[in-house]
């Protein structure tokens, strides 16, 4: 029999452990709208307020996983693969990565968000290409995969339905940065969309979720805890976004950031996308390893060099982006993005090396070009973002690119322009370069 909601949001204001079969009502109650929402919004702030232990936050998991429908990928070949990032400014890891680990062998199905506040979604980003379809049924999900080894779809009502109505909750009432509840909703939806081998993301500075290290390392450890009481096989990284990831932020030209790394030599790529390149090498290497692909990371990363450097990474990238509905080949994805109207570029005010640029300011100026959203369902431009040219422990020189607007209008530009030099700053000491990755956890 069910306890009364009210005892539940009671148990939990006064500091008591829910049990499994409490923690299967309240999701159930969130999925179904059986309690009003401001009896779950109260329980969300006594959960804030007396975190959920590590069982419990298993149990949620658990029990939000199957609070809909699940994925079965039983008729596809394995391994699969998933990955997921906390999200990030210029994040466009999954664009390379997803063809990359099918070309070396895996199944790769993903179903992915729309952007969180200054940080863009990699849904947005893919439908800047021409005719790119994120709407994929569960059956045309399983079939490309199945056909291609790739896939990906945006979020679905039906998968997870508890987390949708508790993380809109969240948003409203102030809940948001709880370690347990942030856990059961990113692994939730990975239990729901069939996860077996999954790659977790934690981005760590001023332009991810979590700001700081210790912060990072919290949600990584406790990420790794729950995934794997759950069952799933998890690997957790901590990443730097103290700085953009690669040279562009907006979604259209990270795209094309992002097909440059399929189809070029790393020699041919500037600075800070090879900075991303190495991120993207890195994490094949780890999902590769705990797939079973490869013996271990090192050779998972060398595996991963060849499909790049063959070309076979690019060739599954363009049968992938083919198969839901963009142009034939990735030249002509590339020359189908949206270009903006204006092209700025922002120069440096003294020589120098680069200490530091800003992510969160770069996403937040992005924003204001129109390249994201400052309300649920607003409408983006793909077309726009800014360019770096240089990365963390570069030199520049007075007067030479710092970095390129691309706007709609010079009037949106000239004021990105002079917010991005403040975003920047330039020491005349030697700095050294900082390593994307920050922390593997064991
Ligand atoms: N991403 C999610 O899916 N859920 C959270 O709570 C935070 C980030």
């Amino acid at each position: 029999m069910s306890t009364d909601f009210r005892s539940l949001i009671a148990a939990k204001r006064d500091g008591h452990r829910h049990s499994r079969e409490e923690l299967e009502q309240i999701a159930e109650a969130a999925a179904r709208h059986s309690v009003p929402s401001y009896q779950l919004s109260a329980w969300l702030m006594a959960a804030f307020l007396h975190p959920l232990d590590l069982d419990e936050t298993t149990w949620l998991t658990q029990a939000m996983a199957g609070s809909g429908a699940r994925l079965d990928l039983s008729g596809l070949p394995k391994p699969w693969i998933d990955k997921h990032s906390t999200g990030g400014i210029g994040d466009k890891t999954s664009i390379v990565l997803l063809p990359l680990l099918a070309a070396c062998g895996a199944t790769v199905v993903k179903m992915s968000g729309p952007g969180l506040g200054i940080t863009g979604g990699t849904v947005d980003k893919l439908k800047s290409i021409p005719g790119f379809r994120m709407e994929l049924s569960p059956e045309e999900l399983l079939e490309q995969a199945k056909r291609i080894g790739v896939a990906i779809t945006g979020q679905t009502p039906d998968l997870a339905p508890a987390d949708k109505a508790l993380y809109d909750l969240r948003n409203a009432t102030a809940t948001t940065q709880s370690v347990p509840l942030i856990v059961s909703s990113i692994l939730s939806k990975k239990i729901a969309g069939g996860a077996e081998t999954i790659v977790l993301d934690v981005k760590c500075g001023s332009g991810g979720f979590m700001t700081t290290l210790p912060e990072a390392e919290e949600l990584a450890a406790w990420l790794l805890r729950v995934g794997r009481n759950c069952g799933l096989n998890i690997r957790t990284t901590i990443t730097d976004m103290n700085q953009p990831l690669g040279s562009a932020v907006g979604n259209a030209l990270e795209v094309r950031e992002a097909i440059d790394v399929l189809t070029k030599e790393p020699e041919q790529l500037p600075g800070p996308t090879r900075r991303f390149r190495r991120l993207c090498i890195y994490f094949a290497g780890e999902a590769l390893a705990a797939a079973g692909l490869a013996k271990n990371e090192k050779e998972g990363q060398e595996a991963a060099q060849r499909c790049l450097s063959l070309g076979k990474a690019a060739q599954k990238a363009a049968h992938w982006i083919a198969a839901q509905g963009g142009p034939e080949n990735l030249e002509l994805a590339s020359q189908q993005l949206p270009k903006s109207r204006i092209q700025l570029v922002v120069s440096a005010r003294q020589t120098g090396f680069i200490e530091r640029i800003d992510a969160a300011s770069v996403g937040e100026i992005v924003i204001e070009l129109g390249g994201g959203r400052k309300r649920k369902g607003a409408a983006i431009d793909y077309s726009v973002g800014v360019v770096l040219a240089g990365a963390v422990g570069d030199a520049v020189v007075e007067g030479k690119p710092l970095c390129t607007v691309h706007a709609a209008g010079e009037t949106q530009a000239q004021t990105a322009a002079a917010h991005l030099s403040d975003t920047f700053k330039i020491t005349n000491r030697p700095v050294e370069p900082a390593d994307p990755v920050l922390k593997a956890l064991p």
